[in-house]
Formats: C-alpha cells, sequence, structure tokens
C-alpha cells in the first residue's frame, strides 16, 4: 500500500450516448450497454496510471426506471456481471469501491454483491471508485436532510451545528472529496440530477463521443484540459 498519498484528483464520469452508440450500428439498446462496461473496465485501469485518486461513475440515475422493462432488467444484470467479474481484479488492484445512490429499490441480490465488494475492498487506497446506482442528487439532499431532522429531533445535533460541512458529511458521499472534474459523453450539456451539491466548483468537460467510444486518449485529452484551467472559487486570482 501507497505511504505517501498524491494530490487529490476527484474525476466523476456521466457515462452517456450507449444507446445512439448501438442505434448507430443496428444493435439493440442493451449492446450499448455491454460495450459500455467494457469501457469502465479500461477507464478504471487507466484512471490507475494517470494519477487519478478518485473516479466516480454514473451508472443509473433515479430517472432511468422510465426506461423499458426489458433495458432496466438487462442494464441490473450487467452491474451484478460487472460485480462478480471485477472484485477479485479490483481488490488485486487495491482499488476501494463505493456504491451511492438509493439502494432499497435494488433486488436483494445485487444490494448483497454491493455490500460484499464495499466490504472486501474497504481498505484499499490506489483509488477510490464510486458507482452511483439509483443515484439522484435531489433524492440523495432529500434523504441527508431527513437524516438531519432525525438527529436534531433525537437532541444529537443542533439548528446551529448545521454548516455546509456537516451538511456534506451526511450525503452519500460523505467520505469523499467534491469532483473536481466533471466529464460528459455523447455531446450533452446537461447535468441530469448528478452531484447538484458536489459540483458548484467543479470543472466540466463535454465530450462528442459516445460513452463506448471513449478511449484512454480522449481521457488522458480530458485530464490534460482540466490540468489547463484556472480555478479561482470566486477569488481575484
Ligand atoms: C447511458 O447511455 C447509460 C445509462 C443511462 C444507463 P444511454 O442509455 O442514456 O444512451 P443514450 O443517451 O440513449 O444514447
Ligand atoms: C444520465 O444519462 C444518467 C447516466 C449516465 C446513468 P441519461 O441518458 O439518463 O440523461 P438524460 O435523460 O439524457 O438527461
Ligand atoms: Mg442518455
Amino acid at each position: 500500500m501507497n505511504s505517501i498519498k498524491n494530490e487529490i484528483l476527484h474525476v466523476a464520469i456521466i457515462m452517456d450516448g450507449n444507446g445512439r452508440w448501438a442505434n448507430a450500428r443496428a444493435l439493440e439498446r442493451l449492446k450499448g450497454h455491454a460495450k459500455g462496461a467494457e469501457r469502465v473496465r479500461h477507464i478504471v485501469r487507466a484512471s490507475l496510471g494517470l494519477n487519478v485518486t478518485h473516479l466516480t461513475l454514473f451508472a443509473f440515475s433515479t430517472e432511468n426506471w422510465r426506461r423499458s422493462e426489458r433495458e432496466v432488467a438487462g442494464l441490473m444484470s450487467l452491474f451484478r456481471a460487472y460485480i462478480i467479474s471485477e472484485s477479485a481484479k479490483l481488490q488485486l488492484n487495491d482499488i476501494k469501491v463505493l456504491f451511492i445512490g438509493d439502494r432499497t429499490p435494488l433486488d436483494p441480490k445485487l444490494i448483497f454483491l454491493m455490500d460484499e465488494l464495499e466490504t472486501l475492498t474497504k481498505s484499499n487506497d490506489a483509488l477510490t471508485l464510486t458507482i452511483a446506482l439509483n443515484y439522484g442528487g435531489r433524492d440523495e439532499i432529500i434523504r441527508a436532510t431527513k437524516q438531519i431532522v432525525k438527529k436534531v429531533k433525537l437532541g444529537e445535533l443542533i439548528e446551529n451545528d448545521i454548516t455546509p460541512e456537516v451538511f456534506s458529511l451526511h450525503l452519500d458521499t460523505g467520505s469523499l472529496p467534491n469532483p473536481d472534474l466533471i466529464i460528459r459523453t455523447s455531446g450533452e450539456y446537461r447535468t441530469s440530477n448528478f452531484l447538484p451539491w458536489q459540483s458548484v466548483y467543479s470543472e466540466y468537460v463535454f465530450e462528442k463521443v459516445n460513452w463506448p467510444d471513449f478511449n484512454n486518449s480522449i481521457y488522458e485529452k480530458t485530464i490534460k484540459e482540466f490540468k489547463s484551467r484556472n480555478r479561482r472559487y470566486g477569488s481575484a486570482k
């Protein structure tokens, strides 16, 4: 394990365009998702070599239940397959895995695999890989607010304790730094309920390519572009 910690670099990705990638090839949407899952494997590995310390991937939003039953079921079985096939490799590469989002409506077998992978990898520190599954920023903020209200009722917190820092700790991302760079593929210019609280000072890069075509060299180029930016955080520098 690494004792000298690198500077924090948190990259978050809205992996969009699997459906369009498949459509363009006259394939069914699920083929695009399968190709997208392959990309995840490559991008996780590439992150280790690019000094990325935290990688957060938007895999399924609270709004994605609006898709056909077949597509939702296909995505859920891809998530299961990903965990089963990648666990050992993730552990071997010292990668800590976390899941954010509301787990309660997920299949208990999937929840079991998620819990198991989090437990298996909890002491790893080469990279923190966070997978946003049934994640919605507004839903996360409401769940955090409910937890805080409960604590206030129990007398564990008082109104004046509620600062942005304390609020952050009640979000699913409580143990994570804010994302430095948020990438969205497929040429869409919106955030679709991804990390609204955490992203107030994130840098955005919108890439034209669909997620299955987002290769390591585009990834590298994106990080370079991010590094050339001047982050002022409201100051006059
Ligand atoms: C992203 O690709 C994957 C998920 C949202 C699960 P899409 O499925 O949204 O692909 P497009 O946007 O329809 O092309
Ligand atoms: C955002 O993509 C969610 C994920 C990438 C998991 P969507 O395809 O669901 O977003 P919209 O519907 O185009 O805004
Ligand atoms: Mg989409």
